[in-house]
């Protein structure tokens, strides 16, 4: 396995945190002394000091059965009462929880009292539903608070929630729904994006008719207005349910180590891993990231990060992390550039955001349409930013310190994954050098190493391969129903390593430098795609003979999908008009996967560049997506091969 993303120049900016802000800041050198003496004595600590336990813990870690870990096992804490009703009763009920913004411009500011009583009333409507501690629950949702307070109302009464981001087909959904054997969905009729409204409930019906019949309820918010099919006995709407359900609901304790949620992500297989998290290691990993990486005064500050719930980032930093921290949270329904496309500023100044926390993507695509949209907004309340889900470059850090930030605040790069669950490396913004391109260091408390393919740590600055050496609080527990894929996929390759699957350098200091995936993970705009998972759903088309798929550099979305089709000799005649028959191609993987799998371009080809052996060289494709120099041919069984690809390409 090689490296195969460039190195990242020779970057050479140093930015020193103000007198300022070091002064007022969280975090300071103590975390990482402390951790450094007893890593465990620091986990143990920071889970008594951040979170509420109903049940005081003895043991920290159980590291006996690798590499199947346990945090706190013996402790019991509801992780929804962590997020709401601790908050109520120290007195903050008041503090606006939710300050929630609709693309329309409709709002709600929806405060710690509020919320918490919403989420009992939830609560109170799945157990009516016959909904029990352990029971799993899909939420297919537009961003809007009902979706937090669902996976919080899971999270109150002990059921898994697998939340499944709005913009996947009903294919997706109805594999997720299967694997998990969700007996419940919840989902809204419809949610605003790019100025239209969007159907969901349609979509949830196509699925569940495919599922093999595991739900049993679907509960609907009202938000699109838009028409929809309804089923009797099976589907009731929320403003039914939810708003004439009690408001007394007691929060029961469960185990450190109850199962939270369950999240889909791509892999290097055609099948989606339901990565699992528990509750108590999951929960002081958030909190504990979400207030010293982000330098958090919930007091004073107002945060927004732009994920969606559909993704990790929302979970931990939308609704766990910032929740149980008792912050002030924005959340935004649609799209950075609807109505108009300074609307994340406006957003910004509207409700005086402090804390920003977005991916290098849209940071990207605004650096192109410059600066005057952002300088016409005051954005002055910001005082940190937050860069996670790819390698930003370093002149988008820049951008974004200068023309965002206004020049003189941190940007923390942040690296992290679905499986790690929480942020494991990143600057600490009031007492780090910050280095632009670099995520820099592990956070106190988190071990990492860089590996070479034999596990051997690299002593030199050329890279290699990301490990994680020691087990962490908010590391995955497992896939979901498939022990031995979690085995395989992340531990057999060093035995006691977490392999990540991204290369990594470091500099001279000492900082990590991310490169990049080194398998077979794409990341577009920072989401995670499956070259294999694309190249299946071209081959279940019955045009389709063969289909190889690369990840291509973009300059705004990091890595783009591409195609490479050989069609079937009896379709042929049918798709002989070549631009329309990709077109269909590329329709058809949004179709079957979500329009975030929508190739970028897909090239019909005779055929396809393969060693003796019959692998595909995607190496090769990727170097004629990118418009480069084919590289080295000699292992070819054809080495002609690649000049008749490149000969169509350009026809
Ligand atoms: O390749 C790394 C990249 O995103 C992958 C994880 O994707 P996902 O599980 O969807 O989680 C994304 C949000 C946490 C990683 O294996 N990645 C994430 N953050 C960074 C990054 N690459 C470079 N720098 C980052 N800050």
């Amino acid at each position: 396995m090689t490296v195969e993303i460039d190195h990242n120049l020779e970057e050479i900016r140093r930015f020193r945190p103000s007198p300022e802000f070091a002064a007022q800041s969280i975090a300071g050198p103590e975390l990482a002394e402390a951790a450094a003496a007893d890593r465990l004595g620091f986990w143990a600590d920071q889970a008594r000091e951040l979170l509420t336990w109903s049940k005081p813990f003895t043991k920290t870690l159980d590291w006996s059965n690798p590499p199947f870990a346990t945090w706190f096992e013996d402790g019991e804490l509801n992780v929804a009462a962590n997020c709401l009703d601790r908050h109520v009763e120290n007195g903050l009920g008041d503090r606006v929880a939710i300050h929630w913004e609709g693309e329309p411009g409709d709002s709600r500011a929806i405060t710690y009292a509020q919320l918490t009583d919403e989420v009992k009333r939830a609560a109170n409507t799945l157990e009516s539903l016959g909904v029990a501690d352990g029971d799993r629950v899909a939420i297919y949702m537009p961003l809007v608070p009902e979706a937090i307070v669902a996976m919080l109302a899971c999270a109150r009464i002990g059921a898994i929630h697998s939340v499944v981001f709005g913009g996947f087909s009903s294919d997706s959904l109805a594999s997720r729904i299967d694997d998990a054997q969700a007996k419940l969905v919840i989902t809204a009729d419809g949610g605003y994006r790019k100025g239209k409204v969007f159907p969901l409930k349609p979509t949830v019906d196509e699925a569940v008719a495919k599922t093999a019949g595991s739900v049993e309820h679907v509960l609907v918010v009202r938000r699109g207005e838009n028409e929809v099919g309804w089923v009797a006995d099976r589907d009731l709407w929320w403003h039914d349910s939810v708003a004439t359900a009690s408001n007394e609901h007691v929060a029961p304790a469960f185990g450190a180590e109850h199962p939270l949620f369950i999240l889909y992500t791509s892999g290097t297989t055609g099948k989606p891993k339901g990565i699992l998290h528990t509750s108590g290691g999951y929960l002081t990993q958030a909190a504990f990231t979400h207030k010293n990486v982000f330098d958090l005064h919930p007091e004073r500050d107002v945060y927004w990060s732009t994920a969606d719930v559909g993704w990790i980032t929302g979970h931990t930093y939308v609704v766990y992390g910032p929740l149980a921290n008792a912050a002030t949270t924005v959340v935004y329904e649609g799209t950075p550039d609807s109505p108009h496309p300074g609307r994340w500023w406006e957003i910004i100044e509207k409700y005086g955001v402090t804390i920003f926390y977005a991916a290098p993507t849209a940071i990207r695509s605004f650096m192109k349409q410059g600066r005057a949209i952002p300088q016409s907004f005051n954005l002055r309340s910001l005082r940190l930013l937050g860069s996670v889900g790819e390698p930003i470059n370093p002149e988008a850090w820049v951008w974004y310190r200068h023309v965002i930030g206004g020049g003189s605040i941190p940007v923390v790069d942040t690296w992290w994954q679905t499986e790690t669950g929480a942020i494991m490396i990143s600057a600490l913004p009031g007492i780090t050098d910050l280095k632009p391109g670099s995520a820099q260091t592990p956070i106190p408390g988190v071990s990492i190493d860089i590996v070479d393919d034999s596990g051997t740590p690299v002593d030199d600055t050329n890279g290699g391969l990301l490990v994680v050496t020691e087990p962490w609080p908010s590391m995955l527990r497992g896939i979901w129903g498939d022990p031995e894929r979690f085995k395989e996929t992340y531990w057999e390759k060093f035995g006691d390593k977490y392999f990540a699957g991204d290369g990594a350098r470091r500099d001279e200091d000492g900082d990590i430098w991310l490169l990049g995936r080194v398998d077979d993970v794409m990341n577009v705009s920072g989401h995670r795609l499956s070259t294999t998972e694309i190249e299946s759903s071209l081959v279940a088309h019955p045009y389709t003979a063969e289909a190889a798929v690369v990840g291509a550099a973009d300059e705004t979305t990091g890595q783009a999908v591409v195609a490479f089709v050989i069609l079937k000799e009896s379709q042929k005649a049918h798709a002989a008009d070549v631009a329309a028959t990709s077109e269909e191609l590329r329709a058809h993987v949004a179709r079957q996967i979500g329009a975030i799998a929508r190739p970028r371009q897909v090239f019909i080809v005779p055929e396809l560049p393969k060693t003796r052996s019959g692998k595909i060289m995607r190496r090769l494709l990727r170097d004629l997506a990118e418009g480069r120099q084919v590289g080295d041919t000699t292992t070819l069984a054809d080495t002609s091969i690649m000049e008749v690809i490149e000969a169509q390409l350009v026809k």
